[in-house]
């Protein structure tokens, strides 16, 4: 049947947008707050433990109607219920999109292919918690008999950067006496670096992947299995010091861990999703399993309030709709992430998976080339440092870099006394949007009696948009908040530009380029079909490694 689906860019809500993105042309965040001094208070939305303030945006109600207009328009509240509901709205892999039930309470029922698949989230959940409980009490030994001390994750993408990220952001709760490392590199230098100092006989390795089948993984994970047996000797040493998290039993056996020691999950959560699955084997047994339930809960929290804010207070739709507007009506090609706390410092590189992993498409869902702008480019580190490296490109280049900008009201308690410092950190946060969105005039500048000469240098144009987004302290709840957020974004914008976000086949083809050209560096055998300048550098690279 022939699709039917309007080109996003031929619907009248569209159009409409782009006529009042040309009225607004010029217009300034300071006169948008002088006119409408309610705005702060309008503009700013709770949602579970997160306040968030978006009243820093080149947007008016008329604007932010005219985006819930678009919102109606392309059925993202319809997409939302079908994903919910277990639909297989991953089309190109005709896969459901069900990393909600991943959080879900124990006695809600979500059907994929008429199965209920909540009581085997939680079966797993338990298997983790008992595993964990074990580990850290001591009661899971090494195959001498030495308690485990070291837990060191091995994965890449959705199987790295959950765990590793949530394990930086929540070190204040986890268990001070046992040491994690997360190795996803091929580059030997990772696993080296993060295995030099432990002891084997102390070391579990948890090998993550959902297909278990990526070269990165598999590489790692054997090496990592050559250097324990190098210190153990005894292959049954792999019994107690090798677990796998993954949806393919068999390779997990193939590889030769018991599927015993499985921990599973589903075709339906997809890798850049799946850290509250199985996937957070590590961080389970760093914070305990108590705490884990505090972040599924915090997920939980946000899925709710997006399943049931009505548009004009729903959160991620707000976030989504902010991206659309300066995406496609701005010209906007990226979006800045900047936390204000040291332990969100893979905050965003964690969101650069979920974000442009997903929506980096350029085909939308009936395989049409888009014509729209899709995801943008997601970077960003901690704040204060970058306020010392690249802020002076958003505060005074040529690009429009709309930001969120994320803290939390209290430090950690274990700071002690240098909590101190926490107010002058967050004032850096309250500053950046203040000076970002308001800027400085040239009279303002000439006011401080600056020569002529240097005005036009010492000039802030602000209007960059930015999002506040404050939380009391971050908990294991708040983050798992804050990630469904990210999430629930990410789906907002890829049902608006009507493309699949769950799919990545763009990551196929660097894999099976590289696979056809290693026998070429190591054994110089001839790729047929090589371009000139690759083979040309095959060819000095041999030369440069001896070879
Ligand atoms: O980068 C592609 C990708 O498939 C990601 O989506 C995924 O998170 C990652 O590779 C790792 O895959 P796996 O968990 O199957 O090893």
């Amino acid at each position: 049947m022939p699709d039917t689906t309007p080109l996003l860019t031929r619907r009248p809500q569209w159009t409409a947008l782009e006529d009042h993105r040309a009225k607004f042309n010029g217009t300034h965040l300071r006169e948008l707050f002088a006119t409408d001094p309610g705005r702060a208070e309008r503009y700013t939305v709770q949602v579970g433990d997160l306040h968030l303030d978006y009243s820093k945006h080149l947007v008016t109600d008329e604007t932010l109607a005219l985006l819930q207009e678009l919102a109606t328009a392309t059925d993202v509240f319809g997409q939302r219920d079908a994903m919910l509901r277990g639909e297989k709205i991953n089309t190109t892999e005709d896969r459901a999109v069900l990393h909600t039930a991943l959080r879900a309470p124990a006695d809600a029922v979500i059907e994929v292919d008429g199965e209920n698949v909540v009581p085997k989230v939680h079966a797993v959940l338990d298997k983790m918690a008992a595993f964990a409980d074990k580990v850290r009490s001591g009661e899971w030994t090494g195959h001498t008999g030495k308690r485990i001390k070291n837990v060191v994750n091995v994965g890449i993408g959705g199987s790295d950067l959950g765990p590793a990220m949530a394990y930086e952001a929540l070190r204040p709760f986890t268990a001070r006496d046992l040491t994690f490392r997360f190795v996803s590199n091929v580059d030997g230098a990772d696993l080296h670096e993060a295995v030099r100092d432990l002891d084997p006989a102390e070391t579990l390795f948890i090998i993550a992947s959902k297909t278990f089948t990526t070269i990165e993984t598999i590489t790692n994970a054997k090496a990592a299995r050559s250097w324990l047996l190098a210190a153990l000797g005894d292959e049954s040493a792999v019994a107690k010091h090798f677990v796998a998290l993954s949806t393919n039993a068999e390779k997990v056996s193939d590889f030769g861990i018991d599927t015993a020691n499985m921990f599973e999950f589903w075709d339906w959560v997809g890798g850049r999703y799946s850290f509250d699955s199985a996937i957070g084997l590590s961080l389970v047994i760093a914070i305990g399993p108590a705490a884990f339930r505090e972040l599924l809960d915090g997920f939980h929290l946000v899925d709710e309030h997006f399943r049931t804010a009505p548009a004009e207070a729903n959160a991620p739709l707000l976030l989504g709709l902010l991206g659309v507007w300066y995406g496609n009506f701005h010209g906007a090609q990226s979006h800045a992430v900047l936390p204000y706390s040291h332990y969100l410092s893979k905050f965003t590189a964690y969101l650069q998976q979920l974000d442009m992993e997903s929506n980096g498409k350029s085909v939308d869902r009936q395989g049409r080339p888009v014509e729209w702008q899709t995801g943008p480019v997601v970077w960003g580190t901690p704040g204060t440092n970058g306020q010392h490296a690249y802020y002076q490109l958003i505060h005074q280049g040529t690009k429009l870099i709309p930001a969120d900008l994320i803290g939390f009201a209290k430090p950690v308690a274990e700071l002690g006394e240098l909590a101190d410092q926490h107010d002058l950190l967050m004032a850096n946060l309250f500053a950046q949007g203040q000076a970002l969105g308001f800027g400085k005039t040239a009279d303002e500048v000439r006011a401080e009696g600056i020569a002529e000469e240097q005005v036009a240098h010492r000039t802030f144009k602000g209007n960059h948009p930015t999002t506040t987004i404050l939380a009391t302290e971050l908990t294991p709840s708040v983050l798992g908040q804050l990630i469904a957020l990210y999430e629930q974004k990410v789906f907002v914008q890829g049902a608006i530009w009507n493309i699949d976000s769950f799919d990545q086949w763009g990551v196929e083809l660097g894999k099976v380029l590289a696979k056809r050209v290693e026998p070429a560096l190591t054994e110089g055998t001839e790729v047929p079909g090589l371009d000139a300048s690759t083979q040309s550098l095959v060819t000095t690279y041999r030369a440069l490694r001896g070879r």
